[in-house]
């Protein structure tokens, strides 16, 4: 299939900080890709290079076939772009904000357009506040209407979620997974794992490298898992890879008889295998 975004040895310096560091990258259409690492990883960066908001130091980026650099103008008609930090006028309201970029974009009625985004983002109710009276969660989904508001092809979020609670995000993953339904593509910023697991690749980055690249299950099934059992009151563990095969195997070889009382697994969730990538990672780099 044809890549919504390639990325070729891509390579950013702010003076001396690398934040990129030959960074290669396809990432495919209609799916969301979630971009994973510790603080200072490089998130923001490869972000910002993907919209246009800074020229890398070296390499070659393509978004929907686009350069984003030199075809800023036609990208942002299909690129919709939510900053870590939300960029809103803040003596303005909710409303406001959003009809602004309506406007920009030159979306018709672009005030009940706005009204109807922010409804769907369960801020109805706070249409007229001024950006400066909301949460910083309420200020993020205002950020997230205007992202959305030209109804763009690819969607490029910077920690979305940080500021949220668990029904939020549920109601905003919800809203990821019909964007992508209809074909597009979401790309998405974080560094919690429980919503690692919920795109359909992650790619981890660490000090600007990618470090792995997977759908979240593939990774967790190369990590480890410790099968504890009972048997005739005595304890036991056994490791083995935390995939369904493994485990039938061990079950195959103890028949589960009924000498054993009790058996559980502990296996690594994402965030162990993650942690375990990164801390390999940091003794190579010693
Ligand atoms: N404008 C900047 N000037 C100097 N250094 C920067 C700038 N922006 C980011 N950095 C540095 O680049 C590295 C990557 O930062 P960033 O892309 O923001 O990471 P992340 O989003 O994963 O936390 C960090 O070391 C950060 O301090
Ligand atoms: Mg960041």
């Amino acid at each position: 299939m044809h890549s919504a975004i390639t990325i070729k040895n891509l390579t950013k310096h702010y003076k001396k900080v690398q934040a990129l560091n030959n960074v290669s990258l396809d990432i495919q259409p209609g799916k969301i890709t979630g971009l994973v690492g510790p603080n200072g990883a490089g998130k923001s960066t490869l972000i910002k290079s993907l919209v246009g908001a800074l020229q890398p130091t070296a390499g070659d980026v393509k978004v929907l076939d686009l350069d984003p650099i030199k075809q800023r103008w036609s990208l942002r008609k299909k690129l919709g772009y939510m900053p870590q930090e939300p960029a809103l006028y803040t003596d303005l309201s909710a409303r406001e904000n959003v009809a602004f970029y309506a406007r920009l974009h030159r979306v018709a009625d672009s005030r009940q357009h706005a009204a109807k985004l922010l409804s769907e983002l369960d801020l109805g109710g706070r249409l007229n506040s001024p950006v400066n009276d909301l949460s910083g969660g309420m200020q993020k989904r205002v950020s997230l209407a205007c992202a959305l508001v030209h109804n763009p092809q690819l969607l490029i979020l910077d920690e979305p979620t940080a500021a949220l609670d668990p029904i939020l995000k549920r109601l905003l993953w919800n809203k990821f997974r019909e964007f992508t339904s209809q074909g597009k593509t979401l790309i998405i910023s974080t560094h919690l794992m429980d919503e690692a697991m919920l795109c359909d690749s992650v790619v981890l980055l660490q000090l600007g490298q990618v470090v792995a690249y997977g759908a979240p299950r593939e990774l967790v099934t190369s990590g480890q898992a410790v099968l504890r059992y009972h048997k005739q009151g005595q304890e036991y563990t056994e490791n083995i890879r935390s995939e369904g095969n493994a485990l039938a195997a061990v079950l195959h070889k103890h028949g589960l008889s009924q000498d054993i009382s009790q058996l559980e697994i502990e296996a690594e969730n994402l965030e162990d295998v993650m942690v375990k990538i990164l801390n390999k990672q940091d003794k190579k780099n010693q």
